[in-house]
């Protein structure tokens, strides 16, 4: 009772009763309200702006095995609340200090019975709502295993969805743009073959979740800080239109394996009446513990070419021979076979790529299929697929790392795991001294197919657990990793600023697969990358892949200029140039802008902003005064209106402007683009009309005096 007293003293929480309670946020705009059911069931509301959000939702989790689940009959008998505001300064990031301020409220219930007790966190930002579920170290609940968390997230209406359907294995979907109440019919649609997935209901769909009700507010569900428990879904009930939590499963069905002292992820809501206004949140990284690297001079941003699309598109092969219809490490033997005339991997290839890098400012190369194994990498229960130490004969560790180190350049390491964490996990000291031993400061990481061992799935907490364990080992080689088919990001790159990448979505790859909605890029910022950056690999210029690769009858859906604008749109401190310098050379002048574009900010402005629709930023380069803007576009041609008050008052700027050309579409004109020169200030304004799937790219430069 003391603390009841206690918060009495903050005017922004209004306290009611024990078993009742407010928060507001720091700002005034948002409510929550912790009520304890007649049962004893906690539950939560989320107002905003005086409209209801999220309306009473159940709390709690039942248990397996257990006499009785974490879900009724408890009391309240301790809430506490405090308030916090701090500025941190992020190693990279779309911003350079990011402010973190919340009032928080901690709900300590117990439960009749059994006499456990949780804590139920709520912390109250000036952008939305987190809540965790604790579990303090006593003596009737130490360990105990999750049959599912029941958290609900009850909605006011049939909303807009932005939405990929729930699975424990893969995110790299096309987003589909339904009603609520449509979920259920769209489903088998919404499933495209992946080499691993696994669905588990016909409502279950996965975050983050973008919503946007029809009085115009928009709402995202997320969680944050996904460290030791599993990833969780969201499963609606249609009739009633409540979301509730649907944890990834192991094997045996068990959902989670607690040891008190311990805790839940973050559950986050966004919220907002302005679009931008979600893009621009940090409340995800706030929700993450500060950083734990202690020197991280060794972390740094930087774009990068590779030996990849080829492989992608099916112009060359990851593998070196075409002899071997099976290989195991160690008894094949490479050194005698038949090299086939594809093996992208190759030292007078990786050359090209290396020179071309020098020549255009790229500080990385990344090489696939530099290693024995992949003639025979994914299809079986294979748990010895790669060693991640061996090279092809035609590929020179050392000498290409005294080529590239010659002409300034990083190589970056490929570790395609083909799901065999165990086998990864094995060799992962191995690899990464290996990698320290050759130059080699980043590594790409791969879960492609099925996780072996079996049982698992890629989003369980095994394997959020060996996702974690690969960052913090990786740290303590001053190894920065990019992670792709890894769990989708939950913010942890504030913990672990040496996670710069993630794939978990749809990249660019799937346009050699049969190409991507034309929209997916103005969704991709509402959705995956609310968790973090992702290495989306954009720069594609030549759209239509059967001109080098005759089979692929793949196009990509996109314009050049809109695969420009991605470099901005789409934040990463790791951007790919993905295409070949061969398509580059044909188009000089649009090249220079991903030459020129920076990679890590001190200033995002988002300017425009709808879901599914368009994304329009400006951000401003650490270190100097340049801005750089991007504008991606989905299916209708569109004019953007940019007001330039952003800029420095009383400074001179050159914008060169990269448009689609008259005429450009990304389906029948991709390759139309224009590129201008304008003078601009602070007052300047200026339409810039994008195509449809289009988009534009400006680079800012102040004029020297
Ligand atoms: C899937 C990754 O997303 C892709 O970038 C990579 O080339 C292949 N796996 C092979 O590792
Ligand atoms: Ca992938």
């Amino acid at each position: 009772m003391k603390h009841l007293l206690h918060t009495a003293l903050f005017y922004f929480f209004v306290l009611q009763s024990a078993n009742s309670q407010q928060l507001k946020s720091p700002n005034g705009k948002f409510i929550m309200e912790f009520t304890l059911q007649k049962d004893g069931t906690p539950s939560y509301s989320l107002n905003y702006k005086n409209k209801t959000v999220i309306k009473p939702s159940k709390l709690g989790l039942e248990l397996k095995d257990d006499k009785k689940s974490l879900l009724n009959d408890f009391t309240v008998i301790d809430t506490k609340t405090t308030t916090f505001d701090e500025t941190w300064k992020p190693v990279w990031g779309e911003v350079e200090s990011i402010r973190n301020q919340y009032n928080e409220l901690a709900v300590t219930l117990n439960q009749k019975g059994t006499d456990r007790q949780i804590i139920i966190r709520f912390r109250l930002f000036n952008d939305g709502l987190g809540f965790r579920y604790e579990f303090p170290a006593q003596k009737n609940l130490v360990y105990f295993v999750i049959k599912e968390e029941r958290t609900q997230f009850v909605m006011t209406g049939d909303h807009t969805a932005f939405w990929i359907p729930g699975d424990y294995d893969t995110q790299e979907y096309d987003y589909t743009t339904s009603k609520l109440s449509e979920i259920r019919g769209l489903s088998e649609k919404a499933k495209t073959d992946n080499l691993s997935q696994t669905f588990f209901s016909p409502t279950g769909v996965q975050t983050s979740l973008m919503l946007k009700t029809a009085d115009g507010l928009y709402i995202n569900l997320h969680e944050a800080a996904l460290i030791n428990y599993s990833c969780m879904h969201l499963n609606l009930d249609d009739k009633n239109m409540i979301f509730e939590s649907w944890l990834t499963p192991d094997e045996k069905g068990d959902k989670g394996y607690i040891q008190a002292p311990s805790h839940s992820p973050w559950r986050t809501v966004i919220v907002s009446d302005d679009a931008r206004e979600i893009l621009a949140s940090k409340m995800t990284l706030n929700l993450n513990d500060p950083c734990k690297i202690e020197d991280t001079s060794w972390i740094k941003p930087i774009k990068y070419v590779g030996v990849w699309w080829e492989m992608i598109s099916g112009k060359s092969t990851w593998s070196y021979t075409d002899e071997f219809p099976s290989v195991q490490l160690g008894v094949t033997d490479f050194s005698k076979a038949k090299p086939n005339s594809t093996h992208g991997a190759n030292n007078a290839n990786v050359k090209k790529y290396i020179d071309f890098a020098a020549a255009n400012g790229f500080g990385g190369v990344l090489v696939e299929g530099w290693n024995e194994g992949w003639e025979d990498w994914f299809g079986h229960y294979k748990d010895y697929v790669f060693d991640f130490v061996t090279p092809y004969p035609d590929f020179d560790v050392k000498g290409l790392h005294e080529y590239a180190k010659s002409k300034g350049v990083k190589m970056i390491m490929h570790h395609e795991t083909s799901g065999s964490v165990r086998n990864y996990e094995r060799h992962m000291d191995k690899a990464y001294q290996f990698m320290k031993d050759n130059g080699y400061d980043a590594v790409k990481s791969g879960y492609v197919g099925s996780i072996i061992a079996n049982g698992n799935n890629h989003y369980n907490q095994f394997m959020i657990n060996h996702y974690q364990y690969a960052i913090e080992k990786a740290a303590e080689y001053k190894i920065m990793v990019n992670a792709h088919e890894a769990v989708r990001p939950t913010g942890i790159c504030r913990t672990y600023p040496n996670l710069i990448g993630n794939e978990a979505a749809r990249g660019t790859e799937y346009q050699a697969f049969g190409g991507s909605k034309p929209n997916h890029v103005t969704l991709l910022p509402f959705t995956r990358l609310i968790g973090g950056p992702m290495d989306y690999t954009p720069g594609i210029f030549e759209m239509d892949l059967s001109k080098f690769s005759p089979n692929n009858k793949s196009r990509v859906n996109s314009t050049i200029a809109n695969q420009l604008a991605l470099y901005v749109t789409l934040y990463s401190p790791l951007q790919m140039a993905a295409d070949f310098p061969e398509h580059y050379n044909k188009f000089p002048d649009a090249f220079q802008f991903i030459k020129d574009v920076a990679v890590d900010w001190s200033e995002s402005n988002y300017l425009e902003a709808e879901p599914g629709q368009y994304v329009t930023v400006a951000r401003k380069a650490k270190g100097n005064n340049n801005w750089f803007i991007g504008n991606v576009n989905g299916y209708e041609p569109r004019t953007s209106n940019i007001n330039f008050a952003f800029l420095e008052k009383g400074k001179k700027y050159t914008a060169t402007i990269y448009a689609d050309g008259k005429d450009a579409n990304y389906k029948t004109n991709p390759q139309a683009y224009t590129v201008r020169k304008i003078q601009v200030t602070n007052t300047s304004k200026l339409s810039q009309l994008s195509a449809a799937g289009g988009g534009y790219a400006i680079s800012v430069i102040e004029n020297k005096k």
